[in-house]
C-alpha cells in the first residue's frame, strides 16, 4: 500500500515537473516568439494571465508532492527513528539545495511575470508589444529558464 502511495506521488511530482518546465520552454521558444508578432497587447495579456494560473498550480503541486515523497524517503530511511546513515545525510543535503533553487527559480518566474504582465497593460491597444519589449523582461526569463534547469540537475543527484 504504501509503495503504491509513493508511486502515485512521485508520478504526480513528474507530471507537474514536466508540465511546468516543457510548458515554460514551449512557451518561450515557440508561441510567445509567434503570438506576440500577430496578436494585440489585450490578447497577449489573456493568454499570459491563462498561463500564469496553470504555473502557479504546478508550482504548488510540486511543493507538496516534493515535500511528501521527501517524507517518504526520510520514513523509509529511519530518519523519524534516528536510524539514518550517512547516505540520506548526503540526501538531505542535496534536497535542501535543491528546494533552495526551487525558491529561486520561482522568485525569477514570479518576477518575470508580473514586469511581462505590466508591461502588456501598458502597451497601447494597436501597438508592437514584440519590439517594445523590455530586455530585463527576457533577462528574468533566461535566468528562472537555468534556474529550472539546476533544479533538474539536482534531481538527478537525489
Ligand atoms: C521546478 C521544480 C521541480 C522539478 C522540475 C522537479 C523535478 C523532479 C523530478 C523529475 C523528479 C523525479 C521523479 C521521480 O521519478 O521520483 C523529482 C523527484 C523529487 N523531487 Fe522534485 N522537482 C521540483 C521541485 C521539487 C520541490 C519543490 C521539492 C521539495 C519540496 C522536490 C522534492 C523532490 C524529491 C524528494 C524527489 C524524490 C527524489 C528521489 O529520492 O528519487 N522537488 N523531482
Amino acid at each position: 500500500m504504501r509503495e503504491s502511495v509513493e508511486l502515485f506521488i512521485r508520478s504526480v511530482h513528474l507530471t507537474a515537473a514536466i508540465l511546468w518546465f516543457g510548458g515554460v520552454l514551449f512557451s518561450t521558444f515557440v508561441v510567445t516568439p509567434i503570438l506576440q508578432q500577430n496578436l494585440s497587447p489585450e490578447n497577449l495579456l489573456t493568454i499570459h494571465n491563462r498561463f500564469r494560473t496553470l504555473i502557479r498550480l504546478m508550482i504548488h503541486v510540486l511543493l507538496t508532492t516534493g515535500a511528501m515523497v521527501f517524507f517518504i524517503v526520510a520514513l523509509n530511511n529511519g530518519f523519524f527513528t534516528g536510524n539514518s546513515n550517512d547516505d540520506f545525510k548526503a540526501y538531505m543535503l542535496i534536497f535542501v539545495v535543491k528546494l533552495a533553487a526551487f525558491g529561486i527559480m520561482a522568485l525569477f518566474w514570479g518576477l518575470y511575470s508580473s514586469f511581462y504582465r505590466k508591461h502588456l497593460e501598458l502597451a497601447p491597444p494597436d501597438g508592437d508589444a514584440y519590439h517594445s519589449q523590455s530586455r530585463h523582461i527576457n533577462v528574468w526569463r533566461g535566468l528562472m529558464l537555468v534556474a529550472g534547469l539546476i533544479v533538474f540537475a539536482l534531481t538527478l543527484l537525489l
